[in-house]
């Protein structure tokens, strides 16, 4: 058989093996998901997210299921804080402790956001599915400090009042995200950032 028929076959049969190991996953984390999989915020998204939420240098970030990491990489890079990302999914786990490899302040951790303290944090990020923002509005509720901020692509958190909502321009990444921040604070973050539980 030539070389190249053997360097196609083990390419596809790799390509095979990582789209059965995605399938595989995402199905089998789904009770723990519920139907948030890995599907990554746009750019466009993303540079609206960094416009609109400001940090400060050294701040902590973490974004509750972290895909690819790329939200964590974009404010490191705009902001020069300190960001986290979980991630329970192995693949997009993978994928993104292999792209944040060379961003210092970049932490990937493998694992389930439900189980962590949220307390230090100055900004959360997530973007994730209806089902578990009843839930995930109590454990921010409980855990984050005054100040903080929430940044929840798509779907918005039960209970709280957004500070303000971003409809991004572009075309076909125009949905919703919302911004949130815990009342109480003492320092101004930015223009505008009073929220309330109702
Ligand atoms: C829609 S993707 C968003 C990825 C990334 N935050 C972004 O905006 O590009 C949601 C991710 O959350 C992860 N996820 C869902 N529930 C999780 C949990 N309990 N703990 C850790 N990761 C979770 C999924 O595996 C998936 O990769």
């Amino acid at each position: 058989m030539p070389l190249w028929v053997i360097i196609v076959m083990i390419l596809m049969g790799a390509l095979f093996a990582a789209k059965l190991l995605y399938v595989l996953g995402t199905g089998g984390l789904l009770p723990l998901t519920q139907g948030a999989i890995f599907v990554s915020t746009s750019t466009p998204r993303i540079q609206a997210t960094l416009d609109a939420v400001p940090m400060r240098p050294g701040e902590r970030l973490y974004d509750l299921g972290c895909g690819d990491g790329r939200v964590l990489r974009a404010m490191v890079g705009r902001y020069d804080v300190q960001a986290v990302g979980f991630e329970v999914n192995p693949v997009a786990y993978l994928v993104a402790k292999a792209l944040s490899v060379a961003t210092e302040r970049v932490r990937i951790c493998y694992g389930n956001f439900w189980s962590k303290d949220l307390s230090d944090a100055d900004v959360v990020f997530c973007y994730l599915f209806p089902d578990l923002m009843e839930r995930l509005a109590l454990k921010l509720h409980r855990e984050l400090r005054p100040g903080c901020r929430v940044v929840s692509c798509n779907f918005p958190l039960s209970g709280w009042t957004p500070t303000q909502i971003l409809h991004p321009t572009a075309q076909r990444h125009a949905d919703p995200i919302y911004l949130y921040e815990v009342p109480g604070s003492t320092v101004p973050t930015g223009p505008v950032w009073i929220s309330h539980f109702t």
